[in-house]
């Protein structure tokens, strides 16, 4: 059956957090899906965190066997780039946050691609403009862009530049409409869209806490979940959740355009002491917490301390 979109056959490029995240939910709401990557290094750490969304999604979400092996098989992973998208309807970008990257896949993308297929960017950061041309069919490219856990956060950006065409808007949100996205149009090209222009501020302020040796991770996820009572994680649980090779490229793309030295400093920070250390976040080694059972989920996480740790709890406190 062909769907409203009709871009029932995806393509996603780059298997990493969000390819294969992207990837995984288009296949269990019934797309075909082909996830490329260069690296089979790469596929095969995707392979990984394949099994553990297939546990999500059962435990979390009631999804039954039979819907898990049919997402399995309709999910197929390649190093091919020619096969990857041979067949593709819309082609889904997720490749690093790095704009040569990107350039030099969308010129390579728009010389291969049949006429018809779409092009979307997954860019946290970055304006569909900027990539537009590099595309060689600019009104069939927008920006889709979609959150880390996209499970829970099923939010679906979408973005266009000024020659987007109204059609491939339409079609790109019947698309993440079918794959049980809650579509957010944005009316402006707006680097972060609605979701990081919120949450960006609020990474760069709390690792900047950390790297400036204000307060400890623990202390500043602690108060940021007191006052915003019912969430489920802080700014330093939610950067191990995105990953410290994106964050890193975040701060140091934007801390290099604007001058900002506070962010550069907050990337030397992470690169430091978690990338060199083989920590890349919840995916890989852990990050500031310890996974499957962050310290921040457990009971008495947000309560009032016995007054017996008070001695260790001020032992944090130097006065400068
Ligand atoms: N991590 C997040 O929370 C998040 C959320 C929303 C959007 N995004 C965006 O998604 C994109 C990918 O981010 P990520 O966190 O998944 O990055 P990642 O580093 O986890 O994965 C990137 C993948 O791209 C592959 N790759 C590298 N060069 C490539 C190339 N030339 N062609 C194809 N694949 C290539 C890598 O092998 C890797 O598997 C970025 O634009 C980022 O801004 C990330």
């Amino acid at each position: 059956m062909v769907s409203e979109s009709k871009l029932d056959q995806v393509t996603v490029i780059g298997a990493g957090v969000l390819g294969g995240q992207i990837a995984w939910q288009s296949a269990y709401k019934g797309k075909r899906v082909v996830l490329y990557d260069p690296f089979e290094e790469s596929l095969e750490k995707s392979r990984v965190a394949r099994q553990t969304y297939a546990h999500i999604y059962q435990n979390e979400l009631g999804a039954s066997a039979p819907e898990i092996e049919k997402t399995h098989a309709r999910l197929e992973e390649t190093t091919d780039f020619q096969a990857a998208i041979a067949e593709a309807d819309l082609v889904i970008e997720a490749v690093p946050e790095v704009p040569e990257i990107k350039v030099e896949l969308y010129q390579k993308l728009g010389a291969c691609l049949s006429a018809g297929c779409l092009i979307a960017t997954n860019s946290s950061t970055l304006l569909p403009s900027q990539f537009a041309k590099d595309t060689g069919r600019p009104e069939k490219f927008c920006a889709l862009h979609f959150a880390n856990m996209i499970w829970s956060l099923n939010l679906a950006e979408i973005m266009a530049h000024e020659s987007t065409a109204p059609e491939t808007l339409r079609r790109v949100t019947a698309f993440a409409i079918e794959i049980g996205m809650v579509p957010i149009p944005v009316q402006k090209e707006q680097s972060g869209y609605v979701c990081n222009s919120l949450l960006v501020p609020i990474l760069v302020a709390a690792q900047s806490l950390v790297t400036n040796g204000v307060a400890v991770p623990e202390v500043v996820d602690r108060t940021y979940m007191i006052f915003n009572r019912g969430c489920s994680m802080g700014p330093c649980g939610i950067m191990d959740v995105i990953g410290f090779t994106t964050v890193v490229n975040v701060f140091r793309y934007w801390g290099e355009k604007s001058g900002d030295q506070q962010m550069l400093k907050n990337a030397d920070y992470l690169q430091k002491h978690f990338i060199d250390q083989g920590k890349l976040g919840l995916l890989s080694g852990g990050g500031y917490y310890q996974y499957p059972h962050p310290i921040y989920q457990s009971a008495d996480f947000l309560s009032v301390p016995d007054v017996a740790a008070a001695g260790e709890i001020a032992a944090l406190i130097h006065r400068v």
